[in-house]
């Protein structure tokens, strides 16, 4: 296994990323650093835009979804958008408005399960809250991220003495009665909300009662790290999908090209389904595609036109072969962790693939010079799906879905491969280069 230097401090970055990102909102303030170090120039989606080709934009809405994009000096009537698309948020646990209550002298915290997390998975581990909180102004309000990086809250197993079957039958958790973090020891005489709220006022140094709101994720405290008896593997929490939102901005920022139009949106809600304002069912993208086209004089027939010569790549992370649990898989699809990005198939569209969109992403990694593999799902099991369809649709643009390996998604603690994700960031620069 030869790891080169380059793919080795690519995944670091990646692993950097993702302990600074803890709430999708963190992820997308991260990047939204990134862009504007990088002299892209932030749009506020209130205001008239003046765009001009050659320069570099981005526009977040909500927070937590954001698109970032080039304008080339070709007209986009004749080349059409390359576009990447992946998604911000990961299945978690997620604080309830009104999060604490005591019991026993204990302090504990409610929470809603967000997506489809592996929840056995929570246990046990040295937990954390980020997110956002609204603080009262004098005209209103203004938000404010916040994270706690030391271990806050707990989900401690029930010990085996009391759960005989445990290893037999499973981790069953009842997501009501079973899932409440610890936080702590009640204080007497004090509401268990008013020392919560205390508790997150101290920290931003504001008074309690100007807290108006707040939305926390959940989160491990535990660093990302290299394993593997050639440190050829990488695990973190949300490989899914913050590693495609790191290949797809990181593949932006080093693109060369400067004759092409490219596209990187990245969307929050996609573990949720998608619906929302900000979701990538939303109006976000085609509204940033409509300001481009109209601010940069296209007709309506123009932008059709771009459209229809666009080309969409969404990536999401694919299921990578598990040697204990052969059967789980499709026999001549057993996609392998450090053998390049996997281009999904799925009939029935719950991937957007086609012949032709993935002919296109094959010929991105022949140019990249890197190996790719193909990916089916088991005919007898569900098929999950990504925001491929929903945006193919929703666009009317050809579009392929594409990810790289990993074990354990929606585990707490996932896992990768390090050449994987200089592979993906290599296909998606020959993506934006051409
Ligand atoms: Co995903």
């Amino acid at each position: 296994m030869n790891i080169s230097t380059q793919a080795h401090a690519l995944a670091k970055d990646l692993l950097n990323f993702i302990d600074l990102s803890p709430s999708p909102w963190h992820a997308v303030d991260y990047i939204e650093q990134q862009l504007l170090n990088a002299g892209f120039a932030k749009l506020d989606e209130t205001q008239a835009w003046q765009l001009s080709t050659g320069n570099r934009y981005f526009v977040v809405r909500g927070g937590a979804s954001i698109i970032a994009f080039t304008l080339g000096n070709k007209p986009i009537i004749n080349t059409g958008f390359r576009m990447v698309g992946a998604h911000t948020d990961s299945p978690s646990l997620r604080l309830k408005p009104k999060a604490a209550y005591e019991t026993d002298g204990l302090l504990r915290i409610g929470v809603e399960v967000y997506g489809g997390p592996i929840l056995a998975t929570f246990t046990d581990r040295d937990l954390s809250i980020a997110g956002r909180v609204t603080v009262r102004t004098e005209t209103g309000h203004t938000i404010k991220l916040l994270k706690f990086d030391n271990a806050l809250m707990r989900l401690p197993n029930l010990a085996i003495h009391m759960n005989r079957e445990v290893n037999e039958k499973g981790l069953k958790l009842n997501k009501q009665t079973e899932l409440p973090l610890l936080f702590g020891e009640s204080e007497a005489g004090i509401e268990a909300d008013q020392q919560f709220l205390a508790y997150i006022a101290e920290a931003l140094n504001i008074a309690p009662q100007d807290i108006l709101t707040f939305e926390f994720n959940v989160f491990d405290t535990q660093k990302g790290a290299f394993w593997g008896a050639h440190q050829e593997f990488i695990t973190n929490s949300q490989l899914d999908n913050l590693a495609s939102c790191h290949a797809a901005i990181t593949a932006l920022l080093n693109s060369t090209n400067q004759e092409t139009s490219n596209i990187c949106a990245l969307f929050d809600h996609e573990e949720v389904g998608s619906e929302s304002a900000t979701g990538a069912s939303g109006s976000f993208l085609s509204d940033v595609i409509n300001r481009i086209t109209s601010n940069t004089g296209m007709s309506e027939e123009d932008r059709l036109r771009a459209l229809a010569l666009s080309f969409f790549v969404s990536a999401d992370m694919a299921h990578a072969y598990h040697p204990n649990h052969s059967g789980a898989y499709e026999p001549c699809h057993h996609v392998m962790v450090n053998q390049g990005p996997v281009i999904k198939t799925n009939a029935n569209q719950r991937y957007a693939s086609n012949a032709d969109t993935a002919a296109r992403f094959i010929s991105m990694c022949e140019r990249a010079n890197v190996p790719f593999q193909q990916y089916a799902h088991r005919t007898d099991l569900g098929c999950g799906s990504t925001i491929g369809p929903i945006l193919a649709s929703g666009l009317g643009v050809a579009s392929v879905d594409v990810g790289s390996p990993m074990w354990a998604m929606h585990s707490i603690r996932e896992s990768a491969g390090v050449l994987d994700h200089h592979y993906m960031i290599e296909a998606l620069k020959a993506l934006f280069n051409n």
